[in-house]
Order: structure tokens, then sequence, then C-alpha cells
């Protein structure tokens, strides 16, 4: 690692104070002018970083630019994300690491991007990704699991990051089917899900979670406004990045799929229940009142006929009744 990337990750490390020039010199066996170099390399770099004479260095508070220096601080089993890829631009997180799944990258790898030129939505809609306005992250597995245990990953997904906004932000967040995250009715978080299946032995070669969160809203476009929300506005100051990545990374490797207990927090945070919804299918849109979620993660709902059916994917809106 290059002095600037270990300086880095001391300044990281230690937010808050100052770490004095000799400090660094000293950690790092270089001298003080060597220290005072890579800090500048840093100020190029874009890093604010506060100098002040006889305390030394500091990362300015709002300087919230993302780095495997600045995630890794906040993950309490750092061995499970071996590699946290940062990019300035990527067409989309997710396509990324498909192509680095595809060559064999390990579990745990984690592609963020501070903009995306492509964000992929579900059901082929984009997903709005303008420069350094969200958390635009994709997390690789390969599990070990059958494919139908794995499958209740995309629920998982959206029980972690619920539980990261709650440790992090202290914020309820709710969670419509199948895996959308809202604050007051507006959506803050929208997850992809992505995999390729073995035939041969009914398990996942690989698994990619793309997740994406509003934090500030950075001139949402129109049709977005009234429907989507940032932290930014929800809590009235913007929020640094790396502690809540971080936590979630933290909360999506704490959870046991097996168990499904974290299922009970899906049903309880999950908005439609009880909601009369319309199902848009491409045959159609039918209305239907959402009862419950099964183990499986799928939805139950009961048409107006009686009939009740278990939807495993789809898109489904709230009716206003
Ligand atoms: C949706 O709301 O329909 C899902 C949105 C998922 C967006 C994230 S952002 C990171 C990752 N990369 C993508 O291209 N999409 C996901």
């Amino acid at each position: 690692m290059s002095s600037k990337d270990t300086i880095l990750r001391l300044l990281e490390e230690s937010r808050g104070r100052y770490l004095s020039g000799n400090e660094l010199s000293e950690q790092l066996g270089i001298s003080r002018t060597a220290v005072w170099k890579a800090v500048r390399q840093l100020e190029e770099e874009g890093y604010t970083v506060l100098a002040v004479n006889k305390k030394g260095y500091q990362l300015a508070e709002d300087c919230d630019i993302l780095s495997s220096q600045s995630i890794r601080p906040f993950l309490r089993r750092p061995e499970l994300y071996p590699d946290i890829q940062v990019h300035k631009l990527l067409e989309s997180t997710n396509k990324t690491a498909k192509e680095l799944a595809n060559h064999g990258a390990s579990s745990g790898t984690v592609v963020l991007a501070e903009q995306q030129s492509g964000g992929r939505g579900r059901l082929g809609r984009s997903f709005y990704s303008p420069s350094g306005a969200g958390i635009y992250m994709t997390v690789l597995l390969r599990p070990t699991e059958p494919a139908e245990t794995t499958m209740l990953i995309t629920s998982a997904a959206a029980v972690a990051v619920c539980r990261a906004l709650k440790a992090v932000c202290g914020l309820e967040a709710q969670i419509k089917w199948v895996n959308d995250v809202y604050l007051d009715g507006r959506k803050l978080c929208g997850i992809l899900t992505e995999a390729a299946v073995n035939f041969e032995d009914h398990r996942m070669d690989y698994l990619i979670i793309g997740i994406g969160i509003n934090v500030t809203n950075g001139d949402f476009p129109p049709e977005l406004r009234e429907a989507a929300i940032s932290l930014e506005e929800k809590l009235g100051r913007r929020l640094p990045r790396s502690p809540l990545i971080g936590e979630l990374l933290n909360q999506l490797s704490e959870i046991d799929l097996s168990q499904r207990q974290f299922l009970e927090e899906y049903r309880a945070r999950s908005f439609v229940l009880g909601s009369y919804v319309n199902v848009i299918s491409p045959t159609g849109t039918e209305r239907a009142l959402a009862v419950n979620i099964n183990d499986q993660g799928h939805l139950l709902i009961r048409l107006d006929d009686g009939t009740e059916k278990a939807l495993s994917s789809g898109e489904i809106s709230i009716r206003k009744v």
C-alpha cells in the first residue's frame, strides 16, 4: 500500500481527532516532508484535510469521499469483505460485479460507484444515480445453501437496509414488497438482486445484490420528486455515507437465511399487508388484498372472487380505497 493510501486509512480511522505529523511519519517510517507530500496528493484527489500547527492533520467532517479505507473501520468482520472497490463512474455496479464474478472474483467482493451512467432498476427500469448523491453498491456472494434458501436474499437485503438505517440514523423504515425501502410513504432505496444458477446442483454460482440509497435529493427529476425521498431531506442534514455502508454490510452478513427469523421483521415492516393493492402483470392489472408474506418471501394475495395466490415476484401498487 502506498504512503498516501496508508495515511488515508489512518485519517479515516481517527476521524474527529488530529494525527500529528510526527505520529504519521513514525508509523509509516517516512519523513515529515513525505507525509506532507502524501497529504497534498490526497487534497489533489478532492479530500479536505485540515492541517493545524502543533496538532497535525484530520479529515474535514463533511469530507465524504468513499474508499475502501473509509468503509473498513466500520466493519465488524472485515475478512468477509476482502475486496471493496470504489469507482468514480460506472455504467452500473451490478454490471461490473457480474463481470468480476464471471472472472472468478471471490464472495464478499463489493463494488461501489460515486455515479452510475446507466443505473438499473427492477423490471427494466433505470435508477437515477447522480454523482455523490447516493450509495450505489453491489455485493457479490457465492452462496453454498440450496437455491430456494438463497432466493430469500432479496427480502433479507431489505431487512438489512432497515436495520442499518435504524442503527446509524435512528430511522424506522418500511418495506414495500418485494424489496423497496420507504420512509414516510416515499421510496428511499431500491434493491436489484441477480443470480447465475448452476442447474447441475441447484445451487447459485453467484448472487449479486445491488442496493441504491438516496442520500441527497441531487435534483431529482420531476417524476421522482414526489415519489422519492433522500436521507438528507428526512434528517435535515447531510449524512456521511461510509458508516451506513459499513453497517449495511454488517447487517447483510449477520442475517441467517436458513433461520428465517428475519422474515418476522420483514412482515412487521411491510406496509402493504392488510391493504388492497393493484397487482401489475404483463396480462393486466388486478385488484387484490395483500394477506401475508410466506416463509419463501412470497406475497399471498386474495382476489375479489376469493381465490388466493402466492406471488414470487412482480410489481404491486398500493390502491387507495
Ligand atoms: C429498483 O428500485 O427497481 C432497484 C434499484 C437498484 C439500484 C441499485 S444502485 C446499485 C446497483 N447498480 C445498479 O445498476 N442497480 C443497483
